[in-house]
């Protein structure tokens, strides 16, 4: 399977994916490209630095549809199948999620439905929650919605900080993102 990762930032996720995928954990897959919205993505060099081929595809003042459009025409000119996000900072629009119906992923740090959007490790503190953790889910049209594929649980610490938990969670976010692409590639998860 033919693997897509969007990013926007540090690409730690994506590191694990790629690196996951040489070391053959996640068999009968390639990562065909890793598109970034942002230039300056500290994850593009990362990618590079793998052989993993990169692009970066800007807003740019364009609309959501047309951006879009041409990230979905590179996915497609390299066969792209299985498209996962990463830490990618943008809604899709209803096109991109229409034309990868069921093969885009993404992950979450927090257990959903709990805690949808942003800054969810400070939400989890100041709601007092005990546990958190991490969550794959498909990707449909509402934001961070979409199907559980796998979930892994965090305990919240009294002292955390909004800091000390997102880190503790990005260390189970790698493991479960592998699992839950290994699961789709072989058939074991789906819509
Ligand atoms: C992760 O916490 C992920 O769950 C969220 O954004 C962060 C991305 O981190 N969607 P990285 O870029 O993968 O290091």
């Amino acid at each position: 399977m033919k693997i897509g990762i969007l990013i926007s930032g540090r690409g730690s996720n994506m590191v694990a994916l790629v690196d996951a995928v040489k070391r053959g954990e996640i068999p009968n897959s390639s990562i065909a490209v890793v598109i970034s919205d942002k230039p300056n993505a500290a994850g593009l060099e990362k990618a590079r630095a793998r052989g993993v081929e990169t692009i970066v595809v800007q807003r740019r003042g364009r609309t959501r549809e047309e951006h879009d459009a041409e990230i979905i025409d590179e996915l497609r000119k390299r066969d792209v199948e299985l498209v996962c996000l990463a830490g990618y900072m943008r809604l899709l629009s209803k096109d991109f999620v229409q034309a990868f119906a069921d093969r885009i992923v993404n992950i979450h740090p927090s257990l959903l439905p709990s805690f949808p959007g942003l800054n969810v490790q400070q939400q989890a503190i100041d709601h007092g929650v005990k546990v958190s953790g991490c969550t794959v889910h498909f990707v449909n049209e509402d934001l961070d919605a979409g199907p559980i594929i796998l979930q892994r649980a965090v305990e919240v610490k009294d002292d955390d900080t909004a800091e000390t938990l997102a880190a503790r969670i990005l260390e189970e976010e790698h493991g479960a993102y592998v699992d839950a692409v290994r699961r789709i590639v072989s058939s074991r998860a789906t819509r």
